[in-house]
């Protein structure tokens, strides 16, 4: 929509301005690069290699199911998550599906990461979006069967797993229960 008039144009910029409406909706790079640092996601989305593009994938992660690969989570439009909208992360990291509905393994530690707040959610995607798009293609996992059909999660995820951000235990004060999130939510220290 494009204003008619210099004063209507002077009006909407006011509001934006005192609503802070942009502002608001959007994540925050800086404070998700501290957090992708608490949550150790480089470590899985980058190839154990000198010179390896950090969050271009390819880690192995050798597990008693198979081997996973941490896939590129760079913003490149098809080899990354660049044609990701914000609610498809929020949804990823607190539901452990992917935008078609899919369900991921839970290699990705989603179990965890579904306590990471709304806010948090935000910035960590800002800080993805902020990141140099890699071309590198993300490599199939290597799991026998039956291991490799995602439509089993369903009764992983019923059994084993309880979406939803985290609560600060009000008896507890503000110091505590930061610490509680850090480790619960993005250090999944308990997986
Ligand atoms: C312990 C290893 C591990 C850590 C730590 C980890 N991831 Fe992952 N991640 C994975 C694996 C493995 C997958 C693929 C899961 C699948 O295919 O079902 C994945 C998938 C993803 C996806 C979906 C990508 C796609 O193309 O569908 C996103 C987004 C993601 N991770 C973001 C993050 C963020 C953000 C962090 C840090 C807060 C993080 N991951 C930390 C292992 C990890």
């Amino acid at each position: 929509m494009r204003p008619r008039s210099p004063a209507l144009a002077g009006l909407l910029l006011f509001a934006g301005l005192v609503l802070n409406v942009p502002a608001a909706a959007q994540g925050d790079a800086k404070r998700g690069a501290y957090l992708a640092k608490a949550g150790g996601c480089v470590g899985c989305h980058t190839e154990e290699r000198n010179g390896a593009t950090p969050f271009a994938g390819g880690r192995a992660l050798k597990t008693p199911f198979g081997t996973f690969y941490g896939p590129n989570i760079t913003p490149h439009a098809t080899a990354g998550i660049g044609a990701w909208k914000e609610h498809d992360f929020i949804r990823a990291m607190r539901e452990g599906r992917r935008p078609d509905g899919a369900h991921y393994f839970p290699a990705f530690p989603y179990p965890s990461f579904t306590r990471i707040v709304d806010a948090d959610l935000k910035d960590l995607f800002a800080f993805l979006r902020s990141l140099p798009p890699s071309s590198q293609a993300s490599r199939e996992h290597e799991l026998p069967f039956p291991f490799g059909y995602r439509f089993l999660l369903w009764g992983w995820k019923w059994l084993f797993f309880s979406p939803g951000p985290f609560a600060p235990d009000p008896s507890r004060d503000a110091r505590l229960n930061r610490g509680a999130y850090l480790v619960d939510a993005l250090g999944h220290c308990g997986e």
